[in-house]
């Protein structure tokens, strides 16, 4: 009983490790590398995302959840939950980003926040093309409140 389970499972996850890689075979090879700064090929412009807008949203609690859950997606992988630049990928030798709460007051404003979001910031890339604007202000809310944590 115990290795028919075994080999179930064996298939199951060989099974699942196939699908994706047939499908899209030019991303799979891709997928893991993490370019450092200056390797955009030469010439490239970020795209700023469509009806990207320039007007700081009023702050809501409903805004200020919004900004947990998307920084929790796409920013503690480098700069950990707690905005320390601790999160996963920089223990697996990214470089480490300042802690949010060492930035001088004018790098935490929501709107400076936004900007590095989509434009990058020295070895950070831009990220417009995966975060759309509402979400980049609602997590600039959160992160400007991070960096104001003790
Ligand atoms: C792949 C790792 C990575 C991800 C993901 C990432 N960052 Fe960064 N971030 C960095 C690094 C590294 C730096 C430091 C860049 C430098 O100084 O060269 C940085 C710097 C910053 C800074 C400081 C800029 C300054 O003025 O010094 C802010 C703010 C920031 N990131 C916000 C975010 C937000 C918000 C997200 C999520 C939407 C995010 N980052 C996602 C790696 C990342």
């Amino acid at each position: 009983m115990r290795a028919l389970l075994a080999s179930a499972l064996v298939a199951l996850v060989a099974a699942s490790c196939d699908s994706g890689t047939e499908e899209r075979p030019e991303n799979a090879a891709t997928r893991a590398v993490m370019r450092p700064s200056g390797t955009l090929p030469e010439g490239s412009v970020p795209r700023p995302f469509p009806g990207a807008s320039t007007e700081r949203p009023a702050v809501t609690p409903g805004l200020l959840a919004r900004g947990a859950e998307a920084y929790a997606a796409f920013c503690t992988p480098c700069h950990g939950p707690a905005g320390r630049g601790d999160g996963p990928v920089v223990r697996r030798g990214f470089p480490a980003p300042l802690p949010f709460a060492k930035l001088d007051e004018a790098a935490r404003s929501p709107n400076r926040i936004v900007d590095v979001i989509r434009h990058g910031h020295g070895r950070m890339r831009p990220m417009a093309e995966q975060v759309g604007n509402a979400d980049s202000w609602a997590i600039a809310e959160h992160v400007s409140r991070l960096g104001n944590a003790p």
